[in-house]
């Protein structure tokens, strides 16, 4: 078992001051930044790109940056992102005409590799890729806007995401992203999760001057 990671999605900050943003959560607590790859395309808004993510890395963010790519085709922006500063790429199966081949570019290019799962795509993408896998991401809200509530079904889903990981053997994290709150996560976390994103419930309570209101958010995850 790996510890917990609260990851916070900085699509929640304020990016005029990103920067300052991303440092006051590491400051207060959190592990690895989460970080929304949106292209008007693939899913209906438009964020940052590896131009951001390099920014992030020159600002002095030491901390893991996970990518979460919601972008179609995937593979031509992988080797940007990892020369970029990227720790962990995971992209949708959906939007990668070869999931294996993807894969094998983000870990070719020395980045963990990760899968994500829409609300109503089937784990069984795993069935042949398991071992090409660091990071499974269950998503909870359907992917595009922060701010949604969290989807029921996918504690069920989490659970066997969980079974599936713990058969394998294997050194993977299971990471959860939409509509994580302080009043939701223990739930989350017992139906198997060990990596929490948390975009709303972070960077929008604490949208104030006081940068300890940070610290009494995550420390109620
Ligand atoms: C949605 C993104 C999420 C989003 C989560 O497409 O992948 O990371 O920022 O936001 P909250 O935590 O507000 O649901
Ligand atoms: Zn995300």
């Amino acid at each position: 078992a790996q510890a917990d990671l609260i990851a916070p999605s900085i699509l929640s900050a304020d990016f005029a001051r990103l920067g300052e943003e991303v440092t006051n959560v590491l400051a207060a607590g959190a592990d690895i930044v989460h970080f929304d790859v949106m292209d008007n395309h693939y899913v209906p808004n438009l964020t940052i790109g590896p131009l951001v993510c390099e920014a992030l890395r020159k600002h002095g963010v030491t901390a893991p940056i996970d990518v979460h790519l919601m972008v179609k085709p995937v593979d031509r922006i992988i080797p940007d992102f990892a020369k970029a500063g990227a720790d962990y790429i995971t992209f949708h199966p959906e939007a990668s005409d070869h999931i294996d081949r993807s894969l094998q570019l983000i870990r070719s290019e020395g980045c963990k590799a990760g899968l994500v799962f829409n609300p109503a795509t089937p784990l069984s993408y795993l069935d042949y890729v398991m071992d090409k896998v660091d990071m499974i991401l269950l998503m909870s809200v359907n992917p595009g806007f922060g701010g949604q509530s969290f989807i029921p079904a996918t504690l069920d889903k989490l659970r066997e995401a969980r079974r599936r990981i713990d058969a394998s053997g294997l050194d993977i994290r299971l990471e959860i992203d939409g509509g994580v709150k302080a009043d939701n996560i223990a739930e989350i976390k017992a139906a198997g999760a060990d990596t929490f994103v948390a975009g709303s419930a972070i960077f929008s309570a604490a949208r104030s001057e006081d940068p300890n209101h940070y610290d009494s958010i995550i420390n109620k995850m």
